[in-house]
C-alpha cells in the first residue's frame, strides 16, 4: 500500500491536481468530499460536520482519522491513495504514520502546493461546483462550456457555502495555525516537495506529476 499526501491552503488547487491520480491508478480519498457526502446523506456524523464545515472549523481528528482508519483497513497491499485534505493537523500526521505502520504501507511523498493569500480569495469566490456529479470548475480559469451549467450533465453549478469571503478568511486563518506547520513536521523526514500552485492549472499539474516519476 502507497500513499501520497497533497498539502497546501484552501484552493491552492488540491482537487483539481488530485484528478490526474485518479488516472494514474489512485484512489482519490478528500476528507472534505467525504464529509459533504455525509452532510447530503444527514448521517449523525453529516449533521455534526456541517455545523463546523459551514463556520469554516475543522471536525475533530477522532472523527476524521477513523474514516481514514475505514478505508486502510479495507485496503490490499496493491493499493495506491492520494490523500487531499488529509492531514490538516499534527495530531493527523502521526495518525497516519501509525496507520500505515499498521497496515503496512509507506508514504510515498508529500507534495506542497504553495499559493498567496489574494489568489486563494479569488479563486475560492469563482469556484462552482456541480450539484450532482462534483466537478470542479472556476468562472475565469477553468469555465464551463455554458454559463452555470456542468458540462458532464448539464447540471447546475453552485458555489461551496463554505467559500463565502468571511468563512474562506477564517479557513486560511486555521490552516496556517493548525496545518501549515505539518510542513516542518514532513521537512524534518525529508519527505516534502514544494511545488508553486500559482502556476496555470496544466503547469501545476504537470510539475506534480514529473516529480513522482508515475
Ligand atoms: P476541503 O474540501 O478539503 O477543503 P480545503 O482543503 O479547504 O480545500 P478546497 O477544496 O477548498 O480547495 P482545493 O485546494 O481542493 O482547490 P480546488 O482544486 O477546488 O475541506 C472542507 C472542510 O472540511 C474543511 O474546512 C474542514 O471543515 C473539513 N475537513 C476536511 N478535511 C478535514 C480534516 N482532515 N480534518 C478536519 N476537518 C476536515 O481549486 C479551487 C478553485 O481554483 C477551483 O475553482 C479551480 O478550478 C481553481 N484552480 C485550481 N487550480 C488552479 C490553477 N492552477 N490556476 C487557476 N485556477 C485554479
Amino acid at each position: 500500500m502507497t500513499a501520497i499526501v497533497l498539502l497546501g491552503p484552501p484552493g491552492a488547487g488540491k482537487g483539481t491536481v488530485a484528478e490526474v491520480f485518479s488516472e494514474k491508478g489512485y484512489t482519490h480519498i478528500s476528507t472534505g468530499e467525504l464529509l459533504r457526502e455525509e452532510i447530503l446523506q444527514e448521517t449523525p456524523l453529516g449533521v455534526e460536520a456541517k455545523l463546523r464545515l459551514d463556520d469554516g472549523k475543522f471536525v475533530s481528528d477522532e472523527i476524521v482519522v477513523g474514516m481514514i482508519r475505514n478505508i486502510l483497513g479495507k485496503a490490499g497491499a496493491a493499493d495506491k491513495f492520494l490523500f487531499d485534505g488529509f492531514p490538516r493537523t499534527l495530531i493527523q500526521a502521526e495518525s497516519l504514520d501509525r496507520l500505515l505502520h499498521e497496515f503496512g504501507g509507506r508514504l510515498a511523498e508529500v507534495v506542497q502546493l504553495d499559493c498567496p493569500d489574494e489568489l486563494i480569495i479569488k479563486r475560492l469566490s469563482g469556484r462552482r461546483t456541480c450539484t450532482e456529479c462534483g466537478t470542479v470548475y472556476h468562472i475565469a480559469y477553468n469555465p464551463p462550456s455554458c454559463a452555470d451549467k456542468c458540462d458532464n450533465d448539464a447540471c447546475d453549478l453552485q458555489l461551496r457555502s463554505d467559500d463565502a469571503p468571511d468563512t474562506v478568511r477564517k479557513r486560511l486563518g486555521i490552516y496556517k495555525e493548525r496545518t501549515a506547520p505539518l510542513i516542518d513536521y514532513y521537512q524534518g523526514k525529508g519527505a516534502i516537495r514544494r511545488v508553486d500552485a500559482s502556476l496555470s492549472i496544466e503547469e501545476v499539474r504537470n510539475a506534480v506529476l514529473e516529480g513522482l516519476g508515475t
